[in-house]
């Protein structure tokens, strides 16, 4: 009896032991990086972050991943200049690197971070010369601490430079006058500043600056101008104003007028659609201003509403492929693929009379070089991404078509939503009002002599190809 109890025992132990092993297991190899996780912080941190970001040039690249004990998230910007895009990325890499065992100091050294980083570019309307503006967001989980910093970076003729190079040297003292003037005038409710120390007469002061078509902006980190302030300041002065501090071979050139049809076009396109409610109220709006779209339909949604294709094609919209179900391209079959958008031009020809789309909108946006060689039509993505379908909220569609859309630009909504046939009625006369020609897709890209060819895919009219995995 006893050596029965005494062996069962032992075996229960062993049991014990072994399932101990594998917990342990567990909680040292099975808990990888786990990107949604990941995702969902860098939701939580987006207070930290530029809200309706200017992305006057290049598109958005992001990186998620670990490296030693920091997981980071960052977003930085491709251009189509080679040299640019590694100088971008070494500065971002060096600065995730910061986090190798290493490089820290000693009392860091065991300490678990995340890093951010999010960007907007401007650009001044030289070919060869753009400016980027970086906030980064450093987060150590272990002593619960945030750290956050700007930095911008200004691209002249393909040459990085720097605040000493571009402005005066003799002219500091004026333009931190202008910069002093400035911020006085644009916030008038703030009182007691002590000027001298919130703009200090030195190069410091002019360090964080980006150039457009007509102005300098120079950005102040949160609290560095007003202590108890948490925004980010920026001060944005005239290049009339400012031009004479400029060092002469960074001066804008006068530029000679383009003789052919230069009015800024934009094309808006609908996704998800054709919906019964929103899709028609959203043609009702194109027809009253003699605005055209492009509708990337779903071959699903097809079937039900047959009547509002073969209207768009009276109308002389455009239509686009968008798939059959909504299909993940990243995860499908090559089978799957061809016959979800086969399936879908079918339709969208038996509702119509024969309108076959020429152009495809991946899911989700979703786009790889595999994808590029399966799919036979360009791939349309986007500039201006409303964000519709999350926020549900006309106003801020709204708000992030008008200060985002430039000539060229592909915005993207949803033709499913009230909120997002509400703000149509306001976007389609206000970039009328602004000087843009609505057009189609196709148009947009003929309209500027660009190429529209299959196995390749767009964000915008001034395009290039990338290929990102
Ligand atoms: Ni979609």
């Amino acid at each position: 009896m006893f050596k029965w109890l005494k062996k069962n025992v032992l075996k229960k132990g062993f049991y014990f032991f072994i399932l101990l092993i594998i917990l342990l297991g567990y909680f040292i190899f099975g808990r990888k990086s786990n990107d949604l996780h990941f995702t969902l912080n860098y939701e939580k941190n987006s207070k930290y972050l530029i809200e309706n970001c200017r992305r006057d040039l290049g598109y958005l690249q992001k990186l998620t991943g670990r490296f030693y004990d920091v997981s980071y998230c960052v977003n930085f910007p491709i251009f189509e200049n080679r040299r640019l895009n590694n100088i971008l990325f070494n500065e971002v890499n060096s600065k995730i690197c910061r986090y190798k065992k290493s490089n820290l100091k000693p009392n860091y050294q065991n300490d678990k971070f995340e890093f951010f980083s999010n960007y907007q570019t401007f650009s001044c309307g030289d070919d060869d010369s753009v400016s980027v503006q970086f906030q980064f967001l450093e987060k150590n989980l272990t002593k619960k601490n945030d750290f956050e910093f700007l930095q911008t970076y200004v691209f002249k003729n393909d040459k990085l430079v720097n605040a000493r190079t571009f402005f005066k040297n003799t002219e500091i003292k004026n333009i931190v006058n202008l910069i002093r003037k400035k911020f006085v005038e644009n916030n008038p409710k703030v009182k007691n500043i002590n000027l001298e120390k919130a703009f200090p007469n030195n190069l410091h002061t002019l360090r964080n600056f980006v150039e457009t078509e007509n102005s300098i902006i120079f950005f102040y980190e949160r609290g560095e101008v007003l202590p108890n302030n948490c925004k980010i300041v920026s001060v944005e002065l005239e290049k009339s104003l400012i031009n004479d501090y400029i060092h002469e071979k960074f001066k804008p050139k006068t530029k000679v007028e383009n003789a052919v049809d230069s009015k800024p076009k934009v094309a808006l396109t609908f996704d998800d659609g054709p919906d019964e409610d929103s899709t028609k109220e959203i043609l009702d709006v194109l027809k009253e201003n003699g605005a055209k779209a492009t509708f990337f339909v779903l071959g699903e949604k097809c079937k039900e509403n047959p009547e509002l294709l073969k209207r768009m094609v009276e109308e002389e919209h455009e239509i686009g492929n968008h798939t059959y179900s909504h299909v993940n391209l990243k995860s499908a079959s090559e089978r799957k693929i061809n016959e979800e958008i086969e399936k879908t031009n079918s339709l969208i020809a038996s509702a119509t009379g024969g309108y076959r789309p020429n152009l495809v909108r991946p899911p989700g946006g979703f786009c790889n070089k595999k994808i590029k060689n399966l799919i036979d039509y360009p791939l349309i993505l986007w500039s201006v991404d409303t964000m519709d379908w999350n926020h549900k909220n006309a106003d801020r569609t709204i708000d992030k078509v008008l200060k985002l859309t430039r000539d060229g630009s592909i915005i993207l909504m949803h033709d499913i939503y009230k909120e997002s046939a509400e703000a149509v009625k306001v976007i389609v006369p206000k970039l009328i009002e602004k000087g843009f020609d609505l057009v189609t897709v196709s148009n947009l890209f003929d309209s500027k002599d660009a190429d529209l060819e299959p196995h390749n895919s767009y964000y915008n009219v001034k395009n290039f190809d990338l290929d990102i995995e």
